[in-house]
């Protein structure tokens, strides 16, 4: 059921209820972060494996040490500079957070979601929310309450309405290393307004001495219909004259193809506007019955990195 009733919502969630919940980034699918039932049904819901764990969302950086410890300065500046908003921080945890949360790790991921209805409930709770992104395991994430409510239906208690999602791609996640800002994934805050509170960041899968996130999986944010990623659509549309073919776009549609078959993220070429339209635009080509989508790479820098992250991933079989 969606609705906007964030009454109701607290309800649910005071009875260990899940519910969809928007955030700026993606709409989430939450529950207690301190109650072990509430979890195992996000689990459960989302056919996710125990393994990967999941972000804890607090209302604000004042609530940060009841979940976290040992917190380095670096944290604080950019907790300051980017809270509420889709940066991630994973940093030691608090002893009563469960072992289901961070998947038996001491680290747990944490964020202050930048969406007014999440903030409001959040305010009305006496504890955090964890959220994973309201999509099954593996398949494309949801921008709008009704991407949640069609995943999800009578499984969990509510989809709490706050609209499409303005940022539209998860949150970027970042970890420390001493003093120094460790990415782990690529997200809705670019790196390049990042660095200009911490300075230069390392990737994480470029860093040998650390372990590969769990969750970060290759094959992610897919499409049920095969996907293909391209420099080149122009060129690669010759390999597919007999198939039905869907094409994502950057800025400008091919005159040589059906336009209903075809979605421009932004004509303005508007990286951040492009990243609103993303999800939506692949749920939308996805539900057109094609034997094939071809997906445009975009420009790599500031979130285009990011967007194409997320291509590269819906493009492995
Ligand atoms: O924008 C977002 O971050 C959205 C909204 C709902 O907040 N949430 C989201 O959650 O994308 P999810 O579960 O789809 O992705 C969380 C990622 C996973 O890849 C998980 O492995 C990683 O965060 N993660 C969580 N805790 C971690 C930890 N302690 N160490 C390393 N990675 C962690
Ligand atoms: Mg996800």
């Amino acid at each position: 059921m969606i609705s906007t009733d964030i009454n109701l919502a607290v309800q649910h969630l005071n009875e260990n209820g899940i519910i969809g919940f928007p955030t700026e980034t993606v709409y989430g699918l939450a529950g207690n972060a301190f109650e072990t039932e509430a979890i195992h049904k996000i689990f459960d819901v989302k056919k996710r494996p125990t393994f990967n764990p999941l972000i804890v969302h607090i209302k604000g950086i004042e609530d940060l040490e009841q979940v976290a410890q040992e917190i380095p300065p670096i944290a604080y500046e950019l907790a300051t500079a980017f809270w509420p908003g889709p940066l991630t921080m994973i940093l030691k945890k608090q002893p009563h957070i469960p072992d289901l949360v961070t998947a038996n790790q001491d680290t747990v991921a944490i964020r202050v979601p930048n969406h007014p209805v999440a903030l409001e409930l959040l305010k009305h709770l006496d504890f955090p929310l964890v959220a994973p992104s309201a999509n099954p395991f593996t398949s494309i994430s949801p921008t709008s309450a009704e991407h949640v409510e069609n995943y999800f239906g009578n499984q969990i208690n509510m989809v709490l309405d706050g609209g499409e999602c303005l940022a539209g791609i998860e949150s970027t996640i970042v970890g420390f290393d001493d003093n120094s800002v460790v990415v782990y994934r690529l997200g809705a805050l670019a790196l390049e307004e990042i660095e200009k509170v911490s300075g230069k960041v390392a990737l994480l899968n470029k860093k040998k001495k650390h372990p590969v996130a769990p969750g970060m999986l290759l094959k992610h944010y897919s499409p049920k219909t095969d996907f293909i990623l391209t420099r080149n659509v122009h060129q690669e549309l010759e390999w597919y004259s007999d198939k039905k073919v869907g094409l994502l776009l950057f800025n400008s549609f091919l005159p040589e193809c059906d336009s209903n078959n075809q979605i421009v993220l932004s004509e303005e070429s508007d990286l951040q506007l492009a990243a609103s339209r993303l999800y939506n635009a692949m749920h939308q080509l996805d539900k057109m019955n094609l034997d094939v989508i071809l997906a445009e790479r975009l420009p790599e820098y500031g979130l285009g990195v990011s967007i194409n992250d997320r291509l590269e991933r819906a493009s492995k079989k």
